[in-house]
């Protein structure tokens, strides 16, 4: 499936329209166990409702969606969210990196986490931050593209099931970074 699958930036808008899609692949991720900060339980509506959410700072350019599509469906997302304080103007975030469970080791998750890595570098954000459940696919997936562990915090969110679990800390340097005096070049 990997060679037919596209990545690509989604607007605002057309994320609106595609809200089930979303919820779907949330909710897929909950269902098999992954701590994408959800219980047990989570449903269409509530994967409807987070994805609405995130709508204004895509609108705003705050945040950043792309996503794996093949045959006109959504199969993963990755959300790039740019840091807004004033000293940070080269600092960014990943999150919501799914892939649909069936769509899993095809290298799909890669090729999200490269295209989220170049939209920050062309956003001018050149440190990004993640961070993951320790021992989770994830965690291989972030070592395997040159991430870097900066720390583990015990206990720090429960898993799905209820189980409190370690989260491993993350980060990736694009360097060189620009100053504050810079940020007006960012687009
Ligand atoms: C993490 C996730 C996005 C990986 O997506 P993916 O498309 O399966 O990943 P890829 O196929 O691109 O894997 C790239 C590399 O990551 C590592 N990797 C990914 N999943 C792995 C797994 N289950 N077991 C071992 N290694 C794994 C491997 O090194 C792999 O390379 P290889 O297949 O050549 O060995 C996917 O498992 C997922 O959506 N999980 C649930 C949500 C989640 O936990 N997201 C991350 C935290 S926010």
């Amino acid at each position: 499936m990997s060679d037919t699958t596209t990545i690509r930036a989604v607007d605002a808008a057309e994320a609106a329209r595609r809200l089930p899609e979303l919820a779907a692949i949330l909710m897929d991720a909950v269902t098999h166990g992954a701590s994408v900060n959800f219980m047990a339980g989570f449903t269409a509506a509530e994967g409807a409702a987070f994805w609405r959410a995130q709508l204004p700072g895509f609108a705003a350019g705050e945040r950043r969606l792309l996503v794996a599509e093949a045959g006109g469906r959504i199969h993963g997302t990755v959300v790039l969210s740019l840091a807004h304080q004033p000293n940070a103007p080269h600092r960014a975030e990943i999150g919501k990196m799914l892939v649909h469970s069936l769509a899993r080791r095809r290298g799909i998750g890669r090729r999200l986490l490269a295209a989220a890595e170049a939209a920050a570098q062309a956003a001018g954000r050149t440190l990004l931050l993640l961070d993951t459940e320790s021992g989770s696919a994830g965690e291989l997936l972030y070592r395997s593209c040159g991430w870097i562990e900066v720390g583990r915090v015990p206990d720090h969110a429960f898993t799905p099931a209820g189980r409190l679990a370690e989260t491993t800390l993350f980060c990736k340097s694009l360097g060189p970074h620009r100053s504050p005096g810079d940020a007006a070049t960012e687009h």
